[in-house]
């Protein structure tokens, strides 16, 4: 694997690709992890006198989440210096680019919204970058699993290597010890999860666990629109559904956390959390589990009283004595808020989806381009 040692980045201009998709609530950013580690090799390329062009995405066009990188460059601007330019690849980047001087990082808009971005094929993206870029850096391991533009630049721009969170990802994944593993899985991207459904035992919770569950017959009322109106929801054949539990109860915001159980739907509430049967429930199978793979929270943890599902899980989990993995920006974001002790779990990776492919024994396209087996 190449990494930041193997080039020389003085006066060079660099293209970082970072991962900054964060967690984002009525259109405000939340505090993130990603963006936090970001800055790690943002600063190294600095040190080595490179002028750093940063692409990132955040959300999915037409999501909720789906905003400016703005917000992104004001809470990176904490751990290292940052211009922003709403542009990605037209006049006013160009312009920001060739005036950028030794040291200094200028992050573009949201890549995502260019079409471009989700095309494999060579693109006015690819184009542009070849262009106005001497070496690419891929820090965005948790993007690896997509085919994109941003992430398959090493097709075009011959000097590529990885970065520094990229780098520790995968002199991770070499640690990996899942045999006989307990997957936990959550979140809101279902299309990923599905892909370790069989005969592993899985206990879903998050809006995952209530696709699983509408898909084992149950009605749940109001949070099905809700499902469908995001697109979280799919159809999942059944026979992939034989080994996963689902949750007994759940919270509702009924002038705050109120638990009701499967009973009590369908209804006309959404649902926040997973509730305490079901955690209590969960947490008797993480102590038998000798390894253990959690991605995805199990409720809204931008709100504290919607955490406790979340954290109760993690607690079990960091003091159980499973090799533990744990994936994910938001789960990354959820440690960090209950505030346990990030050395009590094996390994904890800023990627859901990316990761969750790697173990379901797929090759991720954006390693394989760096030439990373
Ligand atoms: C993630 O959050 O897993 C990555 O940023 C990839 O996002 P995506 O699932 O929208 O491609």
């Amino acid at each position: 694997m190449k990494t930041l040692n193997d080039f020389d980045f003085n006066g060079k201009i660099v293209l970082l690709r970072c991962d900054l998709n964060s967690d984002v609530q009525n259109k405000k950013l939340l505090k993130s992890e990603r963006i936090k580690e970001a800055a790690i090799t943002i600063n190294e390329l600095k040190k080595k006198k490179a002028k750093i062009v940063i692409l990132a995405h955040q959300g999915r066009p037409g999501d909720s989440d789906f905003i400016s990188l703005k917000q992104h460059s004001k809470q990176l601007n904490k751990y290292t210096k940052v211009k922003f330019v709403e542009d990605i690849i037209g006049k006013k980047a160009e312009k920001a680019i060739k005036e950028l001087k030794i040291g200094e990082a200028l992050l573009l808009e949201n890549v995502r919204n260019l079409k471009e971005e989700f095309n494999a094929e060579e693109n006015k993206i690819t184009s542009f970058f070849s262009k106005m870029c001497e070496i690419y850096v891929n820090d965005a391991f948790s993007v690896c699993h997509r085919a994109q533009a941003s992430i398959l630049l090493p097709k075009y721009i011959k000097k590529s290597c990885a970065g520094r969170i990229l780098e520790r990802e995968v002199n991770a994944l070499s640690k990996i010890k899942l045999k006989n593993t307990l997957y936990i899985l959550g979140g809101a991207k279902p299309e990923d999860n599905i892909k370790l459904l069989g005969n592993h035992k899985v206990l879903s919770c998050g809006l995952f666990g209530q696709v699983c569950l509408i898909n084992k017959g149950k009605k749940l009322g109001e949070q099905e629109n809700y499902l469908n109106k995001k697109k979280i929801f799919i159809k999942i054949p059944k026979i992939k559904l034989k080994n996963v539990k689902t949750p007994l109860d759940f919270a509702v915001n009924i002038n705050g956390r109120k638990e009701i159980s499967l009973e009590g739907f369908p209804n006309k509430n959404e649902i926040f959390d997973i509730g305490s049967i079901t955690q209590k429930n969960y947490i008797e199978e993480i102590k038998k589990a000798k390894a253990i793979y959690m991605k995805g929270p199990a409720g809204d943890c931008s709100k504290k009283e919607f955490s406790k599902g979340t954290f109760s899980i993690l607690n079990a989990i960091a003091n159980s004595k499973a090799f533990s993995v744990i994936g994910g920006g938001h789960l990354s974001d959820a440690i960090v808020a209950s505030k346990i002790n990030k050395k009590k779990f094996s390994h904890i990776s800023l990627s859901g989806g990316a990761l969750l492919n790697y173990i379901a024994g797929e090759k991720l396209p954006g390693l394989k381009v760096l030439g990373i087996k």
